[in-house]
């Protein structure tokens, strides 16, 4: 069966991604792990377990986990982001696997998985509960569902809308930050139970190499920098906006790390 044609969301992801895939190497920030090195006492993969690193980009989560003595399948939508995932896995020598195809839909057999990764990836997903539907098929009883992805923290709807609105800009491919309760609701509405959540913020080091990631359009560019020195006190307080005397624009997103499980007995 052929799969289902992308639709504009994903096609814009794809598109966009395989456009940006070099800037994702070692010196992004996404190669630093803390997030996930924080998550592994709820996680507890064991070696030998079979991850499915979704929406892998180039490959940093994967290759965390095999490191571990996990398998690796790797997932994406960009082929130019597969074959970055590719080359880490190929110079770390574990066992792994590649498949193109979007996290809405995925060509695996019910029960797949030990655990899934989805990290800082789901904020482009056309739709967020198609993912969770999938992760819940997917993974195995007591299989773990790692989520982490850019959120804002419940209560803050002036922030929220002002970092939705500076993502969008900033990158044509941004779908939603959803919040911690939305995300709550969302595995727990298909059988993934949060076992644990928190926020870990993640310092934006500078607005224009933030530009240069996501090749901004010039006319956004000078939007978003209006929008940053005008931000409202809410987003301001929220996100730590400040800048530097250099003149830089530096700010913390707030990351979330959240751990859902499968209920049922770990194999
Ligand atoms: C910021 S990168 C992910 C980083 C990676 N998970 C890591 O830990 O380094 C976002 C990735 O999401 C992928 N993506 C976006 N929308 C997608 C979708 N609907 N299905 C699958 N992958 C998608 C993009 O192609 C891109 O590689």
């Amino acid at each position: 069966m052929n799969p289902a044609p992308l639709n504009p969301l994903q096609s814009a992801a794809a598109d966009h991604f395989n456009r940006c895939a070099s800037a994702y190497a070692d010196t992004h920030p996404l190669a630093d792990t803390a997030d996930l090195r924080r998550a592994l006492p709820y996680l507890r993969p064991n070696a030998g377990q079979h991850l499915l690193d979704l929406a892998c980009g180039a490959g940093h989560t994967g290759a965390f986990f095999g490191r571990l003595g996990l398998r690796i399948s790797f997932a994406d939508i960009a082929p130019a982001m597969l074959d970055q995932a590719r080359a880490r896995a190929a110079a770390d020598g574990f066992p792994a696997d590649f498949i193109l195809a979007p996290a809405e839909s995925l060509p695996f057999p019910d029960a797949t998985f030990d655990h899934l990764a989805c990290r800082v990836a789901a904020h482009h997903f056309s739709c967020p509960a198609s993912f969770t539907m999938e992760a819940a098929r997917l993974l195995k009883p007591g299989g773990c569902l790692l989520l982490i992805d850019g959120t804002v923290e419940d209560g803050h709807p002036i922030a929220e809308a002002w970092a939705h609105q500076v993502e969008t800009l900033r990158d044509p491919s941004h779908g939603r930050l959803i919040r911690p309760s939305q995300w709550i609701h969302l595995t727990g509405h298909v059988g993934l139970p949060t076992i644990h959540h928190e926020i870990f913020p993640l310092q934006q080091p500078d607005l224009e190499w933030y530009f240069h990631t996501a090749d901004t359009s010039p006319a956004h560019r000078e939007t978003v920098r209006a929008l940053v020195a005008g931000a409202p006190e809410d987003a301001r307080q929220l996100f730590r906006i400040t800048q530097t005397p250099e003149g830089k624009w530096t700010w913390w997103w707030q990351r979330l790390i959240l751990v859902a499980r499968k209920p049922g007995p770990s194999t």
